[in-house]
């Protein structure tokens, strides 16, 4: 390969198209000539944006035609779906199930040829505590090893071979990026390098253990390093600690970020290009003309700025990666993929169930009557746009996405007022539009107009259920108390109304279990229930960890969730066997509906060299039992040898079991 060759392999540029008689696709736009001649002349490995099956044949087409032949691969953010939305990643981690993160990477990898792209800019795994950031919405919540769990189920299901061809995951944004400073998107992020380990490292080392093809360091920096130039971040921990193999693409721009108009460690594309690739980023996603790689990585190597064998070291990373997703090979998407959208949407319907997080039900007021008359309230309720969630560019493949549209579906009686109806559901919350990228709040209270719907809705005089979308956890204070009952449905996707029907009619349960606190004020940001021991306790009274104006605790604490029915613990205990640590309890359901309940599994390891969270979530089962049924359930944990203090928790009781492993 010549040096030129080389740095074409590292650049990756937008998928520009244009209207084009000569169109090669459905969309009827085809690849401009000046990406095909970038293309063709070996400047260019890679694309971003979706830009259809046969643009993506056509720079395949080019790229054969080139000097070496070698395949491009096109990547575009497809987070949660891509015709077919399930859930967003906070709603869907609310699930706490792994076949179906799994099986929700699966559809991604369907229907990702479909619009012609073999590389997906997800899972992203920012450890989110602050609801004022706005990205909070795409991540996995707020506990390492959930998130753990969410990205190699992710990972596997994503890169799954089909076909002699595998799609390309990419784990982002690496790392800390959920730590910004005040929750503001893009600013700094400072912690030690054992929080560092502690909490966010942990969904990276288990998404990298799964065999993750790509990871994207994010646009901030972190104890003073910009993550895009940051070798302790990019080779020692990535590479040398946990052992990832595949290649790292800069964020949008972000290699051009660490220049004089951004984080200032950069002179010029020459500097910029040498210290990233130096510090061990392989790709340059370009933004506009900012491009730094094409424009100074060649000079630098010249320079003597980039060793040879270092820029082989980047080069050889992604050229393993396109020869291991079988792009040699099998350089073509099929042209009429098959792809089984109605299931497709089935999966989207059961997701969006399995999401909701039911966090007050006071009189029972859910599952509904059959016979029961609803009236509707709240400006979502006949929104197809709020079930689509951030980063949903396609929303095509689509059924009842409205509440309204989903318990007609289910036959259920709509009323007009409140007045002719048995009860009220209200959708209120946050819109959509108010998360995503750059989108950060100082103040995540609840919207006043929604809260006025709940009290006049209550003045009916009939009970009140509160569906409440949102992409953050905002703050619920006053809602819960308005409400008789209150859901948490966050954007639920193409079968958005299907599934929560299905959860308001009893045709499905509410299994879901918050992800994240949420918080009483935002004051309280950021806050999370796995939070260190500390001299004085928490508490309310003087000379204790609180605030003098609000109560200490979440509104709604991480691992929420009710069900339709109620769970007592009997003979909650713990055993040792070798390395394995085994906790057991007898579960029984005391209610009068069938219900899941997920047994989860914390610890406090006690008597230690540092200072240890006062909980860490290490384990957790689900279990589905018939009124009146009990049966016996063993977490194991992953726990290192030590001494703990263990809690299962259930919300079905509110003191949950407590004990200690000897
Ligand atoms: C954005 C986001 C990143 C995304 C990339 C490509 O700025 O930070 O998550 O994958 O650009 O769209």
């Amino acid at each position: 390969m010549t040096l030129e060759e080389k740095v074409g392999q590292l650049v990756q540029v937008a998928s520009a198209t244009e209207k084009n008689a000569a169109a090669t696709d459905a969309s009827g736009a085809r690849l401009t000539d000046a990406v095909l001649a970038r293309i063709r002349s070996g400047e260019v490995g890679a694309l971003i944006g979706a830009c259809g099956i046969g643009n993506y044949n056509l720079a395949q087409r080019t790229a054969k035609t080139s000097r070496l032949g070698i395949p491009v691969m096109v990547g575009h953010d497809l987070i949660h779906g891509v015709l077919t939305q399930f859930p967003t990643p906070i709603g869907i981690s609310c699930a706490w199930d792994t076949n179906l993160w799994y099986r929700a990477g699966r559809l991604i990898a369907a229907e990702a040829p479909l619009k012609g792209c073999d590389w997906t800019f997800t899972p992203m795994l920012d450890i989110a505590r602050d609801a004022r950031w706005g990205r909070i919405v795409e991540c996995a919540g707020q506990d390492p090893y959930l998130a753990g769990l969410y990205a190699a189920a992710m990972v596997r299901g994503i890169q799954e071979p089909v076909g002699g061809r595998r799609m390309a995951a990419c784990l982002k944004h690496y790392v800390g990026y959920g730590a910004a400073v005040g929750g503001r998107d893009y600013d700094e992020a400072e912690m030690s390098v054992e929080t560092l380990h502690r909490i966010y490292l942990p969904p990276f080392a288990a998404g990298v253990s799964a065999g993750a093809f790509t990871v994207m360091p994010g646009f901030h920096s972190l104890n003073g390093g910009p993550c895009s130039a940051n070798r302790y971040l990019l080779t020692d921990v990535l590479r040398g600690e946990l052992g990832f193999t595949g290649f790292c693409i800069s964020d949008m721009g972000a290699v051009w970020e660490i220049g004089p108009k951004g984080h200032g460690i950069a002179r010029d594309a020459v500097d910029a290009a040498a210290k990233c690739v130096n510090a061990g980023m392989n790709m340059e996603m370009t933004r506009r003309s900012e491009f730094c790689f094409s424009e100074g990585l060649a000079q630098a190597v010249r320079a003597g700025r980039v060793d040879m064998r270092t820029l082989d070291d980047r080069v050889r990373d992604v050229l393993r990666i396109k020869e291991r997703m079988g792009l040699f090979e099998h350089p073509f998407i099929d042209e009429k993929p098959a792809v089984d959208l109605e299931a497709h949407l089935a999966f989207a319907r059961e997701a969006a169930a399995k999401s909701v997080v039911l966090v007050k039900n006071a009189g029972d007021v859910l599952p509904l009557a059959k016979t029961a008359k609803v009236a509707l309230a709240g400006r979502f309720a006949d929104s197809a746009h709020e079930m689509r969630g951030a980063w949903s560019a396609y929303f095509e493949n689509v059924r009842n996405p409205s509440v309204r549209a989903g318990l007609a579906a289910a036959e259920m009686a709509l009323a007009e007022t409140p007045a002719e109806a048995d009860v009220v559901i209200a959708c209120v919350g946050e819109s959509q539009k108010r998360n995503g990228e750059n989108r950060s709040y100082a103040d995540v209270s609840f919207d006043a107009n929604d809260l006025a719907v709940v009290r006049e809705a209550k003045r009916s005089g009939k009970p009140v259920v509160a569906l409440v979308f949102c992409g953050r956890p905002i703050v619920l204070t006053e809602l819960v108390e308005a409400a008789d009952a209150v859901m948490i449905v966050w954007n639920a996707g193409s079968c958005g109304g299907w599934g929560i029907a299905d959860v308001l009619t009893g045709r499905a349960e509410p299994t879901g279990r918050l992800t994240v606190d949420f918080p009483r004020a935002s004051g309280q940001c950021p806050i999370f229930y796995n939070r260190m021991a500390t001299g004085r306790p928490y508490g309310s009274g003087r000379f204790c960890v609180h605030y003098e104006d609000v109560p200490f605790e979440p509104l709604l604490p991480f691992g929420r969730g009710l069900a339709y029915t109620a769970f007592a613990y009997a003979d909650a205990h713990a055993e040792r066997q070798g390395g394995r640590v085994l906790f057991f309890a007898e579960i029984a359901n005391v209610g009068k509906r069938r219900g899941t309940e997920t047994v989860q599994l914390y610890v406090h390891e006690r008597f230690t060299e540092t200072v240890r969270p006062v909980r860490e979530l290490r384990g957790f089962e689900k279990v589905t039992l018939e009124p009146g049924e009990r049966r016996r359930v063993t977490v194991e944990a992953a726990l290192p040898v030590g001494d703990y203090e263990y809690f299962l928790a259930s919300d079905s009781r509110a003191d949950g079991v407590r004990g200690e492993v000897k």
